[in-house]
């Protein structure tokens, strides 16, 4: 009887003790590793600096997976687009009628925007191509803001620093999905979008 209740004792012990090992197992695959920052920060292309200082603000990073990475970038993204979205229209004389200086820019960042719900959906359905063509459009549009910009006496250069600080950000969420979220790593190291 003592034996029978040892034995079944153990046995329980052993079935929570592989729990907790193939639990902690899961948990620790898939967080993001020091070594994968470093990884996606230095790659050609990433500015490096940007990339240090926005992935290792927060100490919530090093609980997220890949995933969650991309997903925390594509918030963090969307609120300085929304910041400065917001600053374009106090300083272009902005109102409902009235072109503003900004109305190309306007244009461009709202569509921007927009962008992130989209992305957030393909992003959790694991639509990659899907999430390129959003990371991609993204891109395009603060090209097109800053192409804008260019044109004016004097060029806002806070505004062209700003926008080219939300496409940098594009650029990391890129590598993240095409070299480790994608299974097939066709255009980790490619620029041609
Ligand atoms: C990288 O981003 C920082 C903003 O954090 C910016 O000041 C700097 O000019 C950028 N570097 C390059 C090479 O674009
Ligand atoms: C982007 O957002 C972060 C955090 O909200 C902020 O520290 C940073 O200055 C913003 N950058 C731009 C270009 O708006």
């Amino acid at each position: 009887m003592v034996a029978y209740v040892d034995k079944k004792f153990s046995s329980a012990c052993l079935v929570v003790l592989l729990f907790f090992v193939a639990s902690s197992y899961a948990r620790f695959s898939t967080m993001v590793t020091k070594d994968e920052i470093h990884t996606i920060c230095t790659k050609q292309d990433i500015n490096s600096s940007l990339c240090f200082e926005v992935l290792k603000a927060t100490p919530e990073i090093g609980r997220l997976d890949l995933s969650d990475l991309a997903k925390f970038l594509l918030n963090y993204q969307a609120q300085n687009i929304s910041d400065t979205l917001k600053q374009f229209k106090l300083s272009g004389g902005y109102t409902r009628d009235i072109e503003s200086k900004y109305s190309v820019c306007i244009e461009e960042y709202e569509d921007a925007l927009e962008n992130r719900d989209y992305a957030l959906k393909y992003l959790a359905a694991k639509d990659y191509d899907g999430l390129n063509t959003m990371v991609s459009a993204t891109m395009t549009d603060m090209f097109t803001c800053t192409d804008d910009l260019s044109t004016m006496k004097p060029i806002p250069q806070l505004f062209v620093t700003k926008s080219n600080v939300i496409s940098d950000l594009s650029n990391i969420i890129f590598v993240i999905l095409e070299c480790f979220l994608r299974e097939k790593k066709k255009l980790c190291n490619s620029r041609d979008l």
